[in-house]
């Protein structure tokens, strides 16, 4: 038995790439999807995302962005490199609070942390950033002593995150760690919409990482049109 699991890392309002996503996980007849939250914030259609998820029926877990966005907080707990990052980051946050309707509201505040199931005899865990934070930033070249100490939080055997919108696999102690990447706001050069294809069999785990062409230029046209700032659709193009 196989089992194939598309998984949608940080769709961040990005409707056409979320939706061109989900056409490539139909595509290799992926059996369930997830997302990992963050659908708001960057680009301008959380509603839309929030109604497309629902819709389909893809159940998915909070992102740091869902959680303050849902209850009106100061900061969306996001980090900073640079002042003016901070600044159009803030300009993102208070657009996003005050476009995402009661009903998105409502659905970001119920998404759970985290969501186990078991997969040909494996535990997946599911969560935004890492097992116990939702806006810790995991990346690839953290020390094995990071990974060793987030593993033992959990009992899982295969653990599936995002939030850094740049993605990897990593296999330590026993353990496989899937960063899922960036639906809707890739990081990592490739402006190309980013769906991790998990496939689990009893004896092997595949991890492939599915770059996904979608409309560029018209997110880009829709983020303007929006009010958001250009800097947010200059960087979906350079993916950075
Ligand atoms: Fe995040």
């Amino acid at each position: 038995m196989l089992m194939k699991i598309a998984v949608f890392g940080d769709i961040h309002g990005n409707i056409e790439a979320l939706k061109s996503a989900y056409q490539a996980a139909l595509s290799v007849k992926a059996e369930t999807m997830y997302h990992l939250g963050d659908l708001g914030g960057y680009s301008p259609f959380v509603n839309e995302v929030v109604g497309f998820l629902i819709e389909h029926g893809i159940e998915g877990v909070q992102g740091n962005y869902d959680e303050t966005v849902a209850h009106d907080r100061e900061h969306c707990g996001c980090k900073y490199e640079d002042p003016i990052q901070e600044e159009m980051a803030n300009k993102s946050f208070e657009w996003t609070k005050k476009h995402a309707s009661p009903e998105t509201k409502e659905y970001l505040g119920k998404l759970p942390f985290s969501i186990s199931f078991i997969a040909e005899g494996k535990k997946i865990l599911l969560f935004h950033a890492t097992p116990s934070k939702n806006n810790l930033y995991w990346y690839a070249d953290r020390p094995d002593k990071f990974f060793r100490e987030m593993a033992e939080k959990t009992d899982a055997d295969v653990m599936i995150y995002g939030h850094t919108h740049k993605p990897y696999r990593k296999d330590f102690g026993g353990k496989v760690f899937v960063n899922a990447g960036s639906v809707g706001k890739p990081k990592d050069g490739d402006p190309r919409a980013c769906v991790a294809l998990i496939t689990i069999a009893a004896d092997k785990m595949n991890v492939e990482f599915l770059r996904v062409p979608y409309d560029v230029q018209k997110a880009v046209e829709a983020i303007i049109a929006s009010g958001l700032p250009g800097y947010f659709a200059d960087k979906l193009k350079e993916a950075r």
